[in-house]
């Protein structure tokens, strides 16, 4: 094995989400099966005798990829020279609450990371954003790194996605490797858009196989409040699967989408009339480690009402937080 290792930073990493993601990650699941890691964790001080189980237990699974891993309550240990972060640490909602409620607590720590990240990771670092209300606090992480380029600053839509493809699997009796192109256009919310106009089933179109009541109806509400529901199912919020579709979205980042449309939410830079300064989630291909915006899907009456709804509650969130926005 030759390779550099790669320094991939991971935040809130002694929390349930971490639990599962840092195995994933270690096995190279995400990087690759040939590419070595330094594991960089980063907890608060409440949190290090937990972290440090963690990574008792990684050392005890023996994984040949990795190559150290450092535990600290030091952003700029934890994210210094690292390729690759998971900004996983911070609260979750308990069932009472929207994940929008989650800002105050929030989004503070993605104005000291995002200075961190700006201050000492690479240059070329791969940002994905987990910690809730996820695009807004990508947005302030962002706009407290300017010395590092936006599209750099990613929030997770892609367990939407995979929520969307869940539901049409089973509907259609068929693995959910068969279902492709179908996305989540806007913000990690209940006003998210699954859209289905694209996604087809075994080869086929979504829209023939499935009527519009559902996919306006059921399928929509299903996927939009999957996270209420498993809270209330799980007593806690997802973690095994928020950790496995964090794995998705930077896998294919890194190693591309072999063409498939995914979806990741960025910071807009006009793309279907969404405004500048919000981080909105769009159809997207992965290639040569770049994201590209999927540009020009025709977008019809309700799809626009879907995104304008998606654009007006983002624009809300980051007036919320106008004051971390650095500027
Ligand atoms: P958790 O409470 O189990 O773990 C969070 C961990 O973060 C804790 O160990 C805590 O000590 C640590 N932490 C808190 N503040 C920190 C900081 N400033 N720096 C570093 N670490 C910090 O929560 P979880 O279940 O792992 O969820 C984490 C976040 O991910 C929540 O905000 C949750 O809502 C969100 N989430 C997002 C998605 C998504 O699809 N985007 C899916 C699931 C969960
Ligand atoms: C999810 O979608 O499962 C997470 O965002 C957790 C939540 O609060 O819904």
């Amino acid at each position: 094995m030759t390779e550099t290792p790669l320094r991939v930073a991971v935040t809130g990493a002694a929390g349930n989400i971490g639990y599962a993601l840092l195995w994933r990650i270690a096995s190279g699941d995400c990087f690759g099966s040939k590419q070595p890691v330094i594991l960089q964790l980063l907890e608060i001080p409440p949190g290090m005798q937990r972290l440090e189980g963690v990574i008792m237990e990684l050392r005890d699974s023996a994984f040949p990829l990795v190559h150290d891993i450092i535990g600290t309550d030091n952003a700029e240990v934890a994210f210094n020279d690292a390729d690759a972060i998971f900004l996983v640490g911070s609260r979750p909602r308990t069932k009472d609450m929207d994940r929008s409620d989650l800002v105050a607590a929030n989004g503070p720590i993605f104005v000291g990371q995002g200075k961190a990240i700006d201050a000492v990771a690479s240059r070329d670092v791969k940002v994905i954003t987990v910690g809730n209300p996820c695009n807004t606090n990508a947005l302030i992480a962002c706009a407290n790194a300017p010395g590092i380029p936006p599209r750099q600053f990613t929030a997770m839509t892609r367990l939407d996605q995979n929520r969307a493809v869940g539901q049409m699997a089973e509907r259609a009796g068929v693995p959910a490797s068969k279902v492709q192109d179908v996305f989540i256009w806007g913000n990690h919310a209940n006003t998210m858009y699954p859209d289905p106009r694209f996604g087809t089933v075994d080869g086929q179109p979504a829209t023939e196989l499935f009527d519009t009541d559902w996919l306006q109806g059921d399928f929509l509400d299903t996927v939009s409040t999957r996270g209420k529901a498993i809270i209330m199912a799980r007593g806690a919020s997802s973690a095994a699967s928020a950790a496995s579709a964090a794995v998705d979205h930077m896998r294919d980042w890194w190693q591309g989408s072999n063409g498939n449309i995914v979806s990741v939410a960025l910071p807009s830079e006009g793309w279907y009339g969404v405004p500048e300064g919000i981080v909105f989630s769009f159809p997207c291909r992965c290639e040569n480690g770049e994201i590209i915006v999927v540009e020009n899907l025709p977008v019809d009456e309700f799809a626009q009402s879907k995104i304008d709804e998606n654009v007006t509650a983002l624009l809300e969130e980051r007036n919320a937080v106008s004051d971390l926005l650095g500027n």
